[in-house]
């Protein structure tokens, strides 16, 4: 692995001032993250810290040291107008159904904005944010990070090269992409959702699809294209809870997903099960989450597949979490193996080929790519539409397609729902 940054069409000039930053919500489990990263940003100057939580105030004097904190956005933008100050942009790391009020409250004051997947709780809400930031000329960009994470990095350009005519024989990409399958199933712990209510609150933007399946739903979006149809059934549940009532939330779900393309998907989503197969396991990019290696035989050999992390030997195989399969081979992510028939031709009574595609980027820096490209945008040295980031138009698809997930698991028959994007 090399430390060459990849998927940024322009990394940040130092030489030039540090885009001014506020962080709206610091202090949750997101906003700690975005707050240590913009710290440590050469390119960024943390000038405020938001949050409405009762021990914040104490917390901003730990976490950053200085910096002037708010209680709330409406305290922050007085102040700052007070003595001309106003952040030039903003991280919004709020639990979702604040995302869209904060927001809209920022852009009005003209701040550029990051805010934090999903886009909005609501498509609706969503789409009264992306026209209003396009009105006042503000930028705006949804935190969608794993575009930046280096495996779907090098996914995306094994896809970008399977597009040329596949060869019959020999070295070539997957072909045509005919499906896909997914799984993120992992065991969140009791205490996740007692620090934070609104995580089993539909009302609020809780919920499994709303939370984690947001972030598959744009990786594959990004890949593969458009969804444009779902169907959804209901996993077994966790908590005793009373079904009728409208604020409870799914705890999983197996779906499938029709892409523009003609393509096809199956997805297996639960936030309640024991499992290493979740892109956060899988990928090592969550420095709170351990990366999850599929044992070899002989567990005291060295081998290839072994990696460093903090200076440590991780053995094993890494797990897989997509196979993405084409007309003339098999993508699997993150363990990164490209399966062909390599010189034959296409046969199942032919030998496949298997191959290792490398990243080139360390695994744990998605949230770091992501700042120097919004700092770029902010600064106008990239435009919103180049690079990997997510725009607001697109994060308020992977909301469509989410709600389409939602009304389909609502459904008692396991309903078949178009996503509708207007
Ligand atoms: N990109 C990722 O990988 C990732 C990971 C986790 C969470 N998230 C997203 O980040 C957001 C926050 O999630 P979390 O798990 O950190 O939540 P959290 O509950 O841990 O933190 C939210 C924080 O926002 C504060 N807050 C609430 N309303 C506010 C307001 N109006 N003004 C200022 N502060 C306010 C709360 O006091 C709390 O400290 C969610 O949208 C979630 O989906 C993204």
């Amino acid at each position: 692995m090399s430390s060459t940054p990849i998927g940024l069409s322009s990394r940040t000039d130092v030489r030039k001032h540090p885009v001014s930053i506020a962080i709206i919500g610091f202090g949750g489990l997101i906003g700690r993250r975005h707050t240590a990263h913009v710290l440590s940003n050469a390119s960024a100057a943390l000038v405020a810290v938001v949050d409405g939580a009762p021990a914040a105030s104490e917390l901003a004097a730990e976490l950053a040291p200085g910096v002037p904190y708010y209680h709330s956005v409406t305290e922050m933008l007085s102040a700052c107008a007070a003595d001309n100050s106003t952040p030039e942009a903003a991280i919004v790391c709020t639990p979702n159904a604040y995302h869209v009020p904060v927001a809209l409250e920022l852009a009005e004051a003209g701040v550029h904005l990051l805010v934090e997947k999903p886009l909005a709780d609501t498509k609706a809400t969503a789409r009264k944010l992306v026209d209003r930031a396009r009105e006042l000329g503000v930028k705006l960009l949804v935190g969608h990070h794993r575009r930046f994470n280096p495996y779907v990095v090098a996914a995306r350009k094994v896809l970008e090269a399977s597009k040329a005519e596949p060869r019959e024989t020999g070295e070539s990409g997957i072909g045509t992409v005919t499906a896909v399958s997914g799984l993120w199933a992992a065991y969140k712990p009791d205490d996740y959702f007692a620090a934070g209510a609104w995580r089993r609150s539909r009302k609020m933007g809780g919920g499994s699809v709303m939370i984690n399946f947001v972030h598959e739903v744009d990786v594959l979006q990004y890949l593969l294209g458009p969804i444009v149809r779902v169907s959804a059934e209901k996993t077994l549940r966790r908590y005793d809870v009373e079904e009728t009532d409208s604020d409870v939330v799914e705890d999983g779900a197996a779906m499938t997903l029709r892409f523009a393309s003609g393509a096809v998907g199956s997805f297996v989503l639960g936030d309640g099960v024991v499992s290493p197969h979740f892109f956060e396991a899988g990928t090592g990019e969550n420095p709170m989450i351990p990366q999850a290696r599929r044992p070899r035989r002989h567990l005291d050999e060295s081998d290839e597949s072994d990696i460093q992390r903090k200076g440590q030997t991780v053995r094993g195989e890494p797990v897989d979490v997509y196979r993405i399969f084409g007309t003339h081979g098999t993508l699997s992510i993150p363990d990164m193996t490209l399966w062909t028939c390599g010189d034959k031709p296409r046969s199942w009574v032919n030998d496949i080929t298997v191959r290792r595609i490398e990243i080139d980027d360390d695994p744990s820096v998605p949230f770091e790519r992501q700042l120097d490209h919004f700092i770029a945008v902010v600064r106008g040295d990239t435009p919103i539409e180049e690079g990997p980031g997510c725009t607001g138009e697109e994060g308020l698809r992977v909301i469509a397609v989410c709600e389409a997930v939602i009304e389909a698991l609502d459904d008692a028959h396991g309903g078949r729902v178009g996503v509708d994007t207007a």
